[in-house]
Order: C-alpha cells, then sequence, then structure tokens
C-alpha cells in the first residue's frame, strides 16, 4: 500500500471541470469529508452538452457550502486567469478534471480539444511549477489529472495495463488525453512535481453525460425512438459507476508519489498513471437490456415496453474501440481498492435519478411553451410533452379567458410544478405567485 502523505482535511484544492459529471461528484465528496477544506472549482461552463445539467450541479454544490466553496467561471485556457488564480489560492493538490471530453465530437470539432486538453492542461502545469518558486517545501504537493482509457486505443491485449504500450491513439481526444501523460512526466521529472494521471473507464451515473451512450438510449426509448446499438451490440465496456471513480480519486489524491533522488543527483520523475474501472467488461447489449429493465422498474417506460422494436443492431463508428477492460492490479496494490459496484445497482440509481429529471425536462418545456404562448398572447396549445392533459386544458383556457391578465402574470412570473398542479380542476386560478421561482 502507498503510504497517505497528504491530509486533505483542512488542505486547499482545486478542481477544474468542477461543474462537469465527475467533478461535481467530486466536489460533493470532498465538501462531506473535510470540513476545513476548502475547495476552489473552475468551469467554462461550456455548452457541449445542456448547460442546465451543470448549473443544476454547481446549484447542489453551493447549496452545500457558500464559503467552502468557491467557483469561478472562467477556462483553464486563460493562462493569466490561472496564474493569478494559483497566486490567490496557494493549493495544496490540484485536480484537472476539466477538458474537452468526447470521441466523436472531436472528429468535427478539434479545436475544442486543442484548446482545453492541450493548451488548458499545458497552464495547470505551468502554474503548478511556479507554485514551487518560493521554495520546494511550498506549493502544489499533489497534481491529479484525469487521463482515459481511450489511450489504449485499439490494444488487442486486455485487460489494459498501464504497463502496455499506448502509442497509437485512434482518435485526436485519446492523443490529448496520451499527450497530457506525457506532458505531465516531463514536468514531474524536470520540477519535481508530483503528478499522477487517472485512466477511466466508461463512467456512468447520476447527472451524467448526455452525450454519452447510456443517457441517449435513455432519452431515445423514452421518445420511443429506435436506438442504435454499434457492433451489433458486440462491443465491451468497462462500464463504472460514479462512486467508484470519486472513490479512486480521494485516495490517490492523498498518496502523492514520493519525491526521489536518482544516481545522477537529479530528481527521478515522481509520477504514476493508473487505472480506474470496473475490471468487469459488460456486452453493451447486456448492458442496455439492464438500462431498459430499470426505467420500467423505475416507472419510466411503461411495464410493457416493447424493447425489441426499438432497437437496432448497426456496425462500428470511426473512434470506436470494440473492447475496454481495466487491469486494476496497480490500483488494488497501491490503493486496497477497486470498483465495485454492479451495473445493476449502477443503473439503478441512475434511472432514478432520471425520473426525476425527466418530469422536470417534461415541466420546463411545458413552461417554457406556455410562456412563448403567453408573450404573443396566443391561445396555448396542448402539447403531448406534459402528460397530464388536465393542466394544459386549463391552462388552454386562461389563456382564452383572460389573455391580458395571464399575458402579464406570465412574463414577469416563472411557474412550479404545484401551480401547474393547481390547475387542473380550477380553471382561472392558478394564477402564479410573485413569489414563485422556478424548478422548487
Ligand atoms: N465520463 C467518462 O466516461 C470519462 C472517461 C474517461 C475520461 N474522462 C475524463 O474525465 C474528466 C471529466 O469528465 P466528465 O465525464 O465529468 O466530463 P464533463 O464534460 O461532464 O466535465 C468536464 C467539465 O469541464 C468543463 N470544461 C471543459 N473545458 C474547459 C476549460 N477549457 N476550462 C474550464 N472548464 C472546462 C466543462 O464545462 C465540463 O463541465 C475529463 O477530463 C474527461 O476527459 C471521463
Amino acid at each position: 500500500m502507498k503510504p497517505i502523505n497528504i491530509e486533505l482535511k483542512n488542505s486547499t484544492i482545486l478542481v477544474t471541470g468542477a461543474a462537469g459529471f465527475i467533478g461535481s461528484n467530486l466536489v460533493k465528496r470532498l465538501l462531506r469529508d473535510n470540513p476545513s477544506a476548502t475547495i476552489v472549482g473552475v468551469d467554462n461552463m461550456n455548452d457541449y452538452y445542456d448547460v442546465r445539467l451543470k448549473e443544476e450541479r454547481l446549484a447542489e454544490l453551493q447549496n452545500m457550502s457558500a464559503h467552502r466553496f468557491i467557483f469561478k467561471l472562467a477556462s483553464i485556457a486563460d493562462k493569466e486567469f490561472i496564474d493569478n488564480l494559483f497566486e490567490a489560492y496557494a493549493f495544496d493538490v490540484v485536480v484537472n478534471l476539466a477538458a474537452q471530453a468526447g470521441v466523436r465530437y472531436s472528429i468535427t470539432n478539434p479545436d475544442a480539444y486543442i484548446e482545453s486538453n492541450i493548451v488548458g492542461f499545458y497552464n495547470i502545469l505551468e502554474a503548478c511549477r511556479h507554485s514551487y518558486d518560493a521554495g520546494m517545501d511550498r506549493g502544489v504537493r499533489h497534481l491529479v489529472y484525469a487521463s482515459s482509457s481511450s489511450v489504449y486505443g485499439a490494444n488487442k491485449k486486455i485487460p489494459y495495463s498501464t504497463d502496455d504500450k499506448v502509442d497509437n491513439p485512434i482518435s485526436l481526444y485519446a492523443a490529448t488525453k496520451k499527450s497530457n501523460e506525457l506532458l505531465a512526466h516531463a514536468y514531474s521529472k524536470l520540477y519535481d512535481l508530483p503528478s499522477t494521471g487517472l485512466r477511466f473507464f466508461t463512467v456512468y451515473g447520476p447527472a451524467g453525460r448526455p452525450d454519452m451512450a447510456y443517457f441517449g438510449f435513455t432519452e431515445k426509448l423514452v421518445k420511443g425512438d429506435t436506438i442504435k446499438i454499434f457492433n451489433y451490440g458486440n462491443c465491451k465496456r468497462d462500464f463504472t459507476f460514479v462512486d467508484d471513480i470519486v472513490e479512486g480519486i480521494v485516495r490517490i489524491m492523498r498518496s502523492a508519489p514520493q519525491r526521489q533522488m536518482g544516481d545522477d543527483g537529479l530528481p527521478l520523475a515522481p509520477y504514476s498513471v493508473y487505472n480506474i474501472g470496473n475490471n468487469q467488461p459488460v456486452n453493451l447489449l447486456d448492458f442496455v437490456t439492464t438500462l431498459q429493465e430499470e426505467l420500467v422498474r423505475a416507472q419510466v417506460l411503461p411495464r410493457d415496453y416493447d424493447f425489441e422494436a426499438h432497437k437496432q443492431l448497426v456496425p462500428m463508428q470511426p473512434g470506436d474501440m470494440p473492447v475496454t477492460y481495466a487491469d486494476t492490479t496497480a490500483l488494488v496494490r497501491d490503493f486496497g481498492f477497486k470498483p465495485s459496484t454492479s451495473i445493476r445497482q449502477g443503473l439503478r440509481k441512475f434511472a432514478q435519478w432520471y425520473k426525476r429529471y425527466n418530469e422536470r425536462q417534461r415541466r420546463l418545456a411545458f413552461i417554457a411553451a406556455a410562456r412563448v404562448a403567453a408573450k404573443d398572447n396566443k391561445l396555448f396549445a396542448p402539447s403531448p410533452i406534459f402528460p397530464p392533459a388536465t393542466e394544459q386544458t386549463a391552462l388552454a383556457s386562461i389563456w382564452k379567458n383572460k389573455p391580458g391578465h395571464q399575458t402579464a402574470s406570465l412574463k414577469n412570473t416563472p411557474f412550479t410544478g404545484t401551480h401547474l398542479a393547481n390547475f387542473s380542476g380550477k380553471q382561472g386560478t392558478g394564477i402564479p405567485s410573485p413569489k414563485t421561482t422556478l424548478l422548487n
């Protein structure tokens, strides 16, 4: 086991990508377990996927602790900002999760990857390096950063080990992640910066990323669309539940690689790379079948959902890997830990979260449509996106009967689900109160 050489309890920690899926879960855990720690979160809140999801994650963090969680809306590609940030806070530990993620998006949007994953990461490395300007006993004690299982490219040997040669990336995303490991190694060696790269394997869970297959499948199944399962369902993925990823990150944050001198009198690079994956790859078709079962269980899909009619088996996509499978031997050896959440448990939590999320989305879509109608002073056409038709009919009749009054109210005041519920059976009385706020 590696010794714990950093106490997180009273430390100042930077988490980049804090509004992201993994970042927000990490900050939540750090705030919960370390009541005296200060967490600075940076995120540029880009719209690669629905920004509202990032805002909701942030709101939850700010509710947990407004004074111990400090959020900065900025890009890590902004060197001046990063340098000033490191001057203002003497970070003990830096966790760099900000990145342009996604394999397929890198085919059409390469610039975003170079900016965030290369320039941004370089800025973090430089700031870590200069944190030692006032002496090696000060400054960043551990830089932990997200790499990815995608660095294994078309590796034929499984499970994937950090000892494998990974010089053949098959996407720009993978190439940027491998570059991060190379850059980190150079900085660890040159400036004695303790760094650890983490190769995450297909992370999933509540409030996850809508661009990822399990989330996209869910949205499609709910809409009644057909889902495409690539490689005829024969892709294997080492799906890893987000809580397991966070557990791994936290354990690793506390154990920085030791600084040591080499025989040549120069420091040996205090550098490590680990896989964090479930170590149990699952066939995509089995994963999707379990997902569908859990969506039915959570009442997101109806009991009699015809799954067979909504799936299509199709060939492989460019940039995709046929299998991902993490060798976690080093993780177990050094940290006594490996992910253990089963696909069934993890997807159950996702499905339960998705139920709440989906209801909220429908309500918001309904409200948005109602607002547009009110703005134009038009009769609101009941829409199938918000199922309780009684509410829509009631709302429609309010507009019809009192267009002037409702237009004013709707322009200035958001609705809540409660108010929407009040519309049923009480036509004309469900006027929103000025104190109401959206989403409660
Ligand atoms: N989720 C996975 O399956 C997975 C697998 C392997 C590696 N990773 C890596 O883990 C990290 C976190 O992934 P995630 O799934 O939480 O993705 P995410 O997209 O939800 O989170 C990344 C966050 O970084 C922010 N960001 C992007 N560019 C930025 C910039 N230039 N400056 C500041 N903020 C920026 C985004 O707005 C986003 O909120 C990423 O580095 C990703 O490449 C994720």
